[in-house]
């Protein structure tokens, strides 16, 4: 059976992609449609450009989920992956995707996770904090931010020259190269 993913993202959308060029080969998974919140993502041209199905829904639609549930469905989406997606998942689409629901930090939560924790905001946190090493934690949704069982945790190294900027380089490189192969592993074990 084929399996439709449908991936979430507020803004640039470059794992969306990545994920998107991942499975494009891949006959069992399809990512069937990209959903935003914001109507100017950039996540929404890739999707053009992709020929892929997309839909914007404002912050208005998130409290309750109703029409997030009724777009899901008429899309016969299996599975929801969350790619830079700034919006709280109501609970009515956590009751009706119990673990079907997955997101990508970049960071080794529990550090630098949590509300407002996003995007640049981490790896400048990490730098000024001067770790030594941060990375991507993949994990499970449970409607509290950044708290959901973890799957998958990759670290790499920061040195004490780096920038934010390069810092998420690094990381965005971990992005690429695990979170479409966790993807797999995940709808490959569930047939
Ligand atoms: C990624 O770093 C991801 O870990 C985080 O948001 C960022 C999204 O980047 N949740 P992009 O939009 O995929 O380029």
């Amino acid at each position: 059976m084929i399996k439709n993913i449908a991936v979430l993202a507020s803004g640039s959308g470059s794992n969306a992609e990545n994920i998107a060029c991942y499975f494009e080969a891949n006959e069992q998974v399809k990512v069937k449609l990209i959903i935003s919140n914001k109507e100017n993502a950039y996540v929404l041209e890739r999707a053009q450009r992709l020929g892929i199905n997309s839909v914007v829904l404002p912050k208005s639609a998130w409290s309750s989920g109703e029409d997030v549930l009724a777009i899901l469905q008429e899309n016969e989406i299996d599975f929801i992956v969350l790619a830079g997606f700034l919006l709280r998942i109501p609970d009515l689409i956590l009751h009706t995707y119990p673990n079907k629901i997955i997101n990508i930090h970049p960071s080794l939560l529990p550090k630098y996770g949590g509300k407002g924790m996003y995007g640049d905001k981490v790896h400048e946190a990490v730098v000024a904090n001067k770790e030594t090493t941060s990375g991507i934690t993949i994990h499970y949704i449970d409607g509290k931010y950044d708290e959901g069982q973890i799957i998958k945790q990759v670290s790499c190294a920061v040195l004490p020259t780096d920038t934010p900027e390069v810092v998420a380089g690094k990381v965005h490189a971990l992005e690429y190269k695990y979170y479409p192969q966790v993807i797999e592993e995940i709808l490959e074990k569930r047939d």
